[in-house]
């Protein structure tokens, strides 16, 4: 089976509970604090390997605490670590996140994870990578750097999969290095332009990134669902139910369970299905990488959902 190719992110993440965001200036009492792997190559890398795949993840961590135990990390979770590099005078990740029952804000430190550049990629590439491999990205990373690497993963035969988050502005020339491509709603408003609320928005929003050549799109909407467009045809899959207590790595489990899916040739209606199953079950924990499901979970919730 191909392996699953992760170039992302790698943060400890300070997370904390609150009732309600503070507004400017306000602060308000918070709960439940929880230092915890996070980062969002890491995170889906983890999702990847814990739904099924063989995944290495390209990354970066500084020589410091965090980055240690983000590294040390990965093994317990299946993730071959032997292209994280452990870099001097630069700091690890980290991300500052305040959670909600529904929701989650987070500030970034980028640190470490900006300081790979294609050459970097391009070498783990060339250790690890062989042509079909599922070959996953974010935008977590340097941006010339992770642009360059798509451009790259495509060019050598890598089955490309682009989550396009934090979103920013992106040139169109990079659609073409694009096999599936999956944001969320704010994501696909600074990428297209539209904001997704409704069936026009979400078919007009899908249909840009289809228009731009890129064969497969799907938008997640949080507690609306996720939906699809491949060519002409439209896949609407809606929310599980479930009680949600942190909706921290939901979007990432997604992902590295689309990854999966890709890579055992899984059609897209159990595609969709199967990916929304597993980013439910990551929102009934908290934390990031502690709270993604294991592949025995995700069959059995979605045979038990039908
Ligand atoms: O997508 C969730 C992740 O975003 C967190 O783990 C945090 O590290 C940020 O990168």
């Amino acid at each position: 089976m191909p392996c699953v190719i992760d170039f992302g992110s790698l943060n400890m993440d300070l997370s904390i509970a609150c009732e309600r965001i503070p507004q400017a200036g306000e602060t308000v009492p918070g709960h439940d604090f929880l230092i915890n792997p996070g980062g969002k190559g890491a995170n889906q890398a983890v999702a990847a390997s814990r739904l099924g795949a063989q995944v290495f993840l390209i990354g970066a961590v500084g020589n410091d605490v965090f980055g240690k135990q983000l590294v040390e990390m990965l093994p317990a979770a299946g993730v071959d670590k032997s292209e994280v590099r452990i870099l001097d005078d630069i700091s690890s990740g980290l991300a500052m996140i305040t959670r909600t029952d529904s929701d989650n804000r987070i500030i970034l430190n980028a640190g470490a994870n900006h300081a790979l550049g294609l050459d970097e990629v391009s070498e783990s590439l060339s250790r690890v990578a062989h042509p079909a491999d599922i070959f996953v990205t974010q935008l977590e990373c340097g941006y010339r750097a992770t642009l360059a690497a798509l451009r790259k993963a495509h060019d050598q035969g890598l089955v490309t999969l682009f989550n396009p988050a934090p979103a920013m502005s992106l040139p169109d020339s990079i659609w073409d290095s694009v096999d599936m491509v999956c944001v969320n709603e704010t994501e696909c408003q600074t990428i297209t332009g539209i904001l997704p609320t409704d069936k026009a928005t979400i078919k007009q929003g899908l249909s840009w990134f289809i228009k731009q050549g890129v064969p497969t799109a799907i938008i997640t909407l949080g507690d609306k669902g996720a939906a699809l467009m491949q060519g002409e045809i439209y896949l609407y899959q809606p929310a599980l139910e479930v009680k949600v207590e942190d909706t921290t790595g939901a979007g990432d489990t997604f992902i590295g369970a689309l990854a999966v899916m890709v890579a055992e040739h899984k059609d897209r209606e159990f595609t969709l299905r199967w990916a929304s199953c597993a980013a439910a079950l990551t929102t009934t924990k908290v934390g990031a990488q502690r709270s993604i499901p294991t592949r025995a979970e995700v069959d059995e919730f979605y045979s038990h959902i039908g």
